[in-house]
């Protein structure tokens, strides 16, 4: 068995960092050029396994990708170039390759069989076969059409008005994905806002593209549109993820005396509800350098600690910060007050049940967290002493507990790290400069 890794209480955070490219992003930036009309190269691209498992899907369709020095480039073959895969698609962890592909290859002439690890099949699936279906995809997967395994035949694909059900950007994308193959108007509502990545960067690379409040329409009578919805490819920089600064920004928002800036980090207004609720906390975070990035906001994150003080998370923000609940667990557990999480039902389904794992390995480490059928209570005003815990084989939640052990006590030692390069292959190495600085 391989040892477990040891982390050590941190005295003093004081520096400058980066983030790797953001995940979402990099996804869509992949899949978008693949099906645009020439090369587009692809600056800052996130390198981690699940930005790989999607790379790695294209080019088993066929899609050139090559590495250049200054960025990734995608020699895109149109809409219609993809070729038939030969053999099944895995997509190992990665539920947005899985959900988002889906939608491309709906609209394909051939078979495809998309699979991934024992975490990504038992991850819900009808919440994309049933809408695509909707628009008329052949869509299957197992378990009654609820899980992958998903098989994806040609299909001839509809538009019309889709009324989200479930608050997820994975199956909006998927959807508006979809929509490319058909020559009708598609609309889509969403239930609650999400992540608008796939939106953004349809708008960027000129596909005609509609967005009002929660109202996504893909117009066939707009002025812009050409007869067979084929778009040119563009060079696309990615922007630092706002959910790997997540981990550095908690460990400074909550310790006076410690001082961050992330720079170049993402800060789409539908990606920073984690700074909305550290600043509603008291937390002194400022954004400089403000600019945009092919069509994302960007800036560089500042943080000095502070004192903060708990306030509740309810449904309404839960999308804009989905991926750091398991972070600002951790940090809610050393603010004052307690902190009451609801509305958060999908932290069940990602990666691992993260509201089970917080709770299990938060307690090994000599904190109270108490689960909630759709999210959690913590018990501000706690120590973190120590110990030994497990990542559950969940990225966010190995960072959750490292960023545990560099604010504890007696330090913690973790077992199954590895599963950090789904999303963040070089967060020990930033940890340790951090240390040096
Ligand atoms: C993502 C959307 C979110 C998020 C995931 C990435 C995306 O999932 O949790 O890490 O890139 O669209 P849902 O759409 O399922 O909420």
């Amino acid at each position: 068995m391989k040892p477990l890794i040891r982390i050590d209480g941190i005295e003093k955070v004081q520096g400058k960092i980066q983030v790797p490219g953001d995940k979402s992003i990099s996804h869509r930036a992949l899949m978008l050029l693949s099906i645009g009309k020439g090369p587009g190269k692809i600056k800052g691209l996130l390198k981690s396994a699940d930005v790989l498992a999607t790379l790695r899907a294209l080019q088993a369709m066929g899609i050139v990708i090559t590495e250049e020095k200054d960025g990734v480039l995608v020699h895109g073959k149109g809409l219609y170039g993809l070729q038939e895969p030969v053999d099944v698609l895995d997509l190992k962890n990665s539920g947005t390759t899985m959900r988002l592909l889906s939608g491309i290859l709906a609209g394909q002439p051939f078979t495809s069989v998309l699979t991934g690890d024992d975490s990504l099949r038992s991850r819900p699936m009808e919440r994309i076969i049933k809408p695509l279906r909707k628009i008329g995809a052949n869509i299957y997967g197992r378990a009654g059409n609820s899980k992958a395994p998903l098989v994806i035949l040609k299909s001839s694909l509809k538009g019309g008005v889709y009324q989200g059900v479930v608050a997820s950007a994975q199956v909006k994308s998927s959807l508006l994905l979809a929509s490319l193959y058909h020559k009708d108007s598609f609309t889509y509502v969403e239930s609650q806002r999400t992540r608008d990545h796939t939106e953004r960067m349809m708008e960027y690379l000129g596909i005609p593209i509609e967005v009002e409040d929660n109202i996504i329409k893909m117009n066939r009578n707009h002025p812009l549109i050409n007869s067979d919805k084929e778009f040119f490819n563009k060079d696309l920089e990615v922007p630092g993820d706002i959910s790997s600064a997540a981990f550095f920004i908690a460990l400074a928002a909550g310790r006076p005396g410690f001082e961050i800036i992330i720079e170049n980090v993402g800060i789409n207004p539908t990606r920073v509800g984690i700074l909305e609720v550290f600043n509603a906390m008291g937390a002194d975070i400022t954004i400089l350098n403000e600019r945009s990035l092919s069509g994302e906001p960007v800036g560089d994150i500042r943080v000095r600690g502070k004192t903060l003080k708990n306030i509740p998370i309810s449904e309404e923000r839960i999308p804009s910060l989905i991926d750091e609940l398991p972070i600002i667990a951790v940090i809610a557990s050393q603010a004052e007050g307690d902190m009451e999480i609801s509305g958060a039902g999908e932290l069940k389904v990602k990666e691992s049940d993260r509201i089970a794992a917080v709770v299990e390995e938060m307690g090994k480490l000599g904190v109270t967290i108490e689960e909630k059928p759709d999210g959690m209570r913590i018990y501000g005003g706690q120590r973190i002493l120590g110990g030994s815990v497990s990542s559950h084989r969940d990225h966010r939640i190995a960072m959750s507990l490292v960023i545990a052990g560099l604010l504890s006590t007696e330090g913690v030692r973790l077992s199954g790290e590895e599963c950090i390069d789904i999303s963040f292959p070089d967060f020990f190495s930033v940890i340790e400069a951090l240390r040096k600085s």
